[in-house]
């Protein structure tokens, strides 16, 4: 691997770092693949968290290579958001929690790949924005459909249109950031902590709460409510379950 780079964490946890710093990580199609071969990996298959981050201080991801992207035709263009689209899509669908550390700039593919993240946490001095439109382009892996389903439609236009950055506080406010920092020190203190706390609870139920939130997002209500009764009901006589109820009316903590 040239572009992607990984850390094991305590709590089964996996550090992905994009590490392009010439490029403030951009996204061309080789380090797309790293990722994707990063993101099936036993490890990360294995992990409970996956934090995905970028290297250098200044960004977290400045978007796809633009340099890259000169050379393309429609047909390219296509396989490129095919690409990304699948990894986004498959980091999206892991097992794992996954958590964004983002410091700096997360623009165009980079706030993209935030959005396919379960958490995304953030130092104040970062800078989000889907700038495509200003290249005669717009987003490409995921951007005009996940943006809207986190913030609603208006916000998502008015950024993607404007091609205007925001950052970290205003999506906070939206509720797409779940908490700013002062500085990266202080973001990743805060990660290990969420960590630890969600490794102490049971795998399988963040596994499925994970999965039946995302799973609604492509539904109707009254479907999503439908699938909620049912993934609820088969977590009952489940061993963990069994353990995490057994626990509480024992007044102990849960063994999972
Ligand atoms: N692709 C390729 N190279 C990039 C890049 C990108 N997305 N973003 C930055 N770089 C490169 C710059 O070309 C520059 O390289 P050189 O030193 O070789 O000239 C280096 O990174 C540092 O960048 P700047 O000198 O521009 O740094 P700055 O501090 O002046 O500005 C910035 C920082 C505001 C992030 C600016 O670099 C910028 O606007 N980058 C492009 C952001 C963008 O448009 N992203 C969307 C890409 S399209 C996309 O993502 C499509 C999609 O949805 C799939």
């Amino acid at each position: 691997m040239e572009f992607i780079k990984t850390q094991n964490l305590e709590n089964k946890t996996v550090k992905i770092i994009i590490d392009k710093e010439k490029s403030l990580n951009a996204l061309n199609k080789q380090v797309l693949e790293e990722l994707n071969e990063t993101i099936k990996s036993e490890a990360v298959k294995k992990a409970r968290v996956v934090i995905i981050t970028g290297a250098g201080g200044k960004a977290f991801v400045a978007g796809a290579d633009i340099a890259q992207m000169k050379e393309f035709s429609s047909i390219s263009a296509t396989k490129f958001s095919n690409l990304g689209h699948s990894v986004f899509s498959g980091l999206e669908a892991l097992k794992a929690v996954t958590i964004s550390h983002i410091d700096g700039f997360a623009l165009g593919g980079g706030f993209e790949l935030a959005l396919s993240t379960d958490i995304i946490l953030a130092t104040e001095n970062s800078k989000f924005g889907l700038p495509e439109v200003s290249l005669g382009l717009i987003p490409g892996f995921g951007g005009t459909q996940r943006l809207s389903r986190s913030v609603g439609t208006h916000f998502a236009k008015a950024l993607t249109l404007t091609g205007e950055m925001v950052t970290a506080d205003e999506l906070y406010i939206k509720g797409l950031v779940y908490k700013t920092f002062e500085n990266l020190e202080s973001l990743e203190e805060f990660s290990l902590k969420l960590i630890s706390k969600i490794a102490s609870k049971g795998p399988h139920a963040v596994h499925v709460a994970k999965q039946t939130i995302q799973k609604g997002q492509n539904m109707g209500l009254s479907e999503a409510l439908e699938l909620e009764k049912q993934e609820f009901s088969l977590l009952f006589g489940t061993k963990e379950s069994n353990e995490g109820i057994s626990a509480f009316l024992e007044k102990r903590k849960p063994n999972f």
